[in-house]
Parts: C-alpha cells; sequence; structure tokens
C-alpha cells in the first residue's frame, strides 16, 4: 500500500509556482540597483521615493477600487476586508512627497497605466482574477513592503507618519496572522482545478507588472541620495 502525500494547498502551490517570479523582481543585482535595492541600501533619492509612491498609487486606486466592488459578492465578497484600503495613505503620503496637489501633478507611466488596464479589466469581468493581483500586492506589502516602511523610516525620518502611512497596516493586528488567514481564504475559495491554475497564471503577470514598473522607474532614477 502506497500511503499519498496530501494535496498541497492552493496559496503554497501559488507562493511556489511564483516564487522564481518573486526573486526575479525582488532582486536588484549590484550593477543594476533599482529603486528597492536603493532603498534597502539607504541610498534612495527621497525624490525617487515620490516618484515610485506616485506610481503604487495608481496601482492601488484600481486595486482598492474594485476590491471594494466585490464586497457584495456572496463567494468573493469575504476579500473585500474593511479597513484595507491602501488609499488614505497614499493622500498622506503624496501630501508630504508632493504636495497638496499631489493628484494633478502625478502621472502614470506607460507600465503603469498597462497595470492599472490589466487590473480594471479583470475587476470588471473576472474577480478571482482580481484576487490575483489582490494577492500579490498586499501580502509583498505585508511582507518585503515592511521592509522597505522601515528603510524609508530610517532614511528619510517619516517615524510611521506621512511619507510611510501606505506600508502602516492599522488594526490587521499581527501581520504575519493575517497574512496566514488571507492564505486560508485563498485555499478555501470555490474555484476548481482549471480556475486555479488560471489565478496562478494571474499571480505570474502581476509579478510581471510589478517588474516593468520599477524597470521604467529605475530608467530615470537618480543615483545618488
Ligand atoms: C527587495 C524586495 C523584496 C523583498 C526583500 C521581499 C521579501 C519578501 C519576503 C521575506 C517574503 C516572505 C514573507 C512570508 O513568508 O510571510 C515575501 C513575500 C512576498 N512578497 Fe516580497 N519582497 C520583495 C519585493 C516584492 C515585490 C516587488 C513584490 C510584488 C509586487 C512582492 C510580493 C510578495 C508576495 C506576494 C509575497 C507573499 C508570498 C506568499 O507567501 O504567498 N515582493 N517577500
Amino acid at each position: 500500500m502506497s500511503i499519498e502525500a496530501p494535496p498541497e494547498n492552493f496559496s503554497a502551490r501559488i507562493r511556489k509556482a511564483s516564487w522564481a517570479k518573486h526573486q526575479g523582481v525582488a532582486d536588484d543585482t549590484p550593477a543594476e540597483r533599482g529603486i528597492l535595492g536603493a532603498l534597502l541600501d539607504g541610498e534612495l533619492h527621497l525624490d525617487d521615493y515620490a516618484a515610485w509612491h506616485a506610481q503604487q498609487y495608481f496601482v492601488y486606486e484600481a486595486l482598492d477600487s474594485a476590491v471594494e466592488a466585490l464586497a457584495g459578492d456572496p463567494v468573493l465578497g469575504r476579500f473585500a476586508v474593511p479597513g484595507l484600503s491602501r488609499l488614505p495613505g497614499f493622500d498622506a503620503d503624496l501630501r508630504l512627497l508632493v504636495g497638496a496637489d499631489w493628484r494633478s501633478a502625478v502621472t502614470p507611466l506607460p507600465a503603469t497605466q498597462s497595470y492599472v488596464d490589466r487590473v480594471r479589466a479583470v475587476g470588471r469581468t473576472w474577480p478571482a482574477g482580481l484576487v490575483a493581483h489582490q494577492y500579490t500586492r498586499y501580502l509583498g506589502d505585508m511582507s518585503g513592503g515592511q521592509a522597505f516602511r522601515a528603510a524609508a523610516n530610517d532614511l528619510y525620518g517619516f517615524a510611521d507618519g506621512p511619507g510611510v502611512r501606505f506600508y502602516v497596516f492599522d488594526g490587521l493586528g499581527d501581520l504575519t496572522e493575517w497574512k496566514a488567514g488571507y492564505r486560508r481564504l485563498l485555499d478555501e475559495a470555490p474555484w476548481g482545478p482549471d480556475e486555479q491554475e488560471r489565478v496562478i497564471d494571474e499571480v505570474l503577470a502581476a509579478y510581471d507588472f510589478n517588474g516593468a514598473v520599477l524597470t521604467e522607474l529605475a530608467a530615470t532614477m537618480r543615483r545618488s541620495v
């Protein structure tokens, strides 16, 4: 008699299938250091931090409004967690980083616009695909993003106030536990094998969109603080 290994959770499969992409986006080589590496090294110019923050705002404007629209969905409404939206944080941050008129002062890069278009399209037509984007950004912000928060606090003196509010998740409790709860939501979502594969593909696409935005930002980045 052979004992079969228990099937792997969906969330674990997502992570395994996307980790190589994660490393591709997360790893800056010293020779080609981008925004993330420069911030973690304490050498990112504040103007570049502001430019990156503004690009992330456009993505969250699309993501959070589409997720909010899911709230009444009998199946996927569980993913529309109250208080999760990053938009109030962006307003506080960009007021400081760009100015009170930040909304008219910032524009999306072409790569950001493509990302936003994709988030909006799945938001309208395919809620499971929207969850793929929510997963990629939110679990990222609660993981590596917390290292960016600490680095930005150290470098610019934000002390968890405006400038870095986007990364501060008040009211969600311990983030490691929260992420575990989110992974359970993924595991319990009523998707068959084909739909799960589509969701995994959308997570891979989400990493590519993030990589493209970071590459475009790096092209105009200053080389010193
Ligand atoms: C230097 C940059 C980055 C570092 C150092 C970093 C670091 C990490 C670490 C340590 C984890 C594991 C956390 C855990 O097991 O709970 C993680 C998870 C994650 N990161 Fe990143 N990350 C970076 C960039 C990114 C980017 C740019 C994205 C995508 C936009 C991203 C998306 C994710 C996601 C979705 C997870 C959760 C994976 C899972 O457990 O299901 N990360 N990151």
